[in-house]
């Protein structure tokens, strides 16, 4: 949905900026008006500037006043049902495991054995749906519980040297466990 907003606010501001520079190339080319546009200009000014801190001023408060973000969205209180440690390496991930079930609780634990790496996890649709810095000396641990089964992808979001866009490894999302279990006596399908 961010992803979504983000891409319509990002046209909308460049159609925008367009559409300035088409209209300052139309009327430009006339030097006589110079004279009373900057009159009229300079006079507009001082409200402009004013308008801008203003707006400044309320963009910053509405966005800022949340700090600090709950750790990721309030989960962290809750045990993890698995846990995964993640190292970044130049330029591999090295992951306990990529098969998990649906539904669970997951701690990915992250870390790197060289420089910084981000480690994000797409979906199928290509839209990401966990991601933290990987740093040399710290772990740093993101939450997630997949809700659909399927094949993830895990990619690294920041420039890592040569070979940083061939840092990719698939997690494998399995349907979730039912509780009863009632197969797992049956035999074997294959
Ligand atoms: Cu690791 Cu880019």
């Amino acid at each position: 949905m961010y992803q979504k907003a983000a891409w319509q606010v990002s046209l909308i501001g460049i159609g925008l900026i367009a559409a300035v520079y088409v209209l300052v190339y139309l009327s430009s080319g006339n030097p006589e008006e110079f004279g009373t546009v900057k009159k009229r200009m300079y006079a507009i000014r001082p409200y402009w500037f004013l308008a801008l801190v203003t707006l400044g001023t309320w963009m910053s408060i509405d966005t800022l006043a949340d700090l600090p973000y709950a750790a990721t969205h309030g989960k962290a209180e809750q045990p993890a049902d698995i846990t995964v440690g993640v190292t970044g390496h130049q330029w591999y991930w090295d992951m306990d495991r990529t098969e998990i079930p649906a539904g669970k609780l997951v701690a990915f634990r992250v870390t790197s054995a060289d420089v910084n790496h981000g480690f994000a996890i797409y979906n199928a649709d290509h839209q990401v749906v966990a991601q933290t810095q990987a740093m040399p000396g710290y772990t740093n641990v993101v939450r997630h519980t997949f809700r659909r089964p399927g094949t993830y992808t895990v990619r690294c979001l920041e420039y890592c040297g040569l070979a940083h866009h061939n840092m990719t490894k698939k997690i494998t999302v399995t349907p979730a466990e039912t509780a009863a279990a009632p197969h797992s006596h049956a035999p074997s399908a294959t």
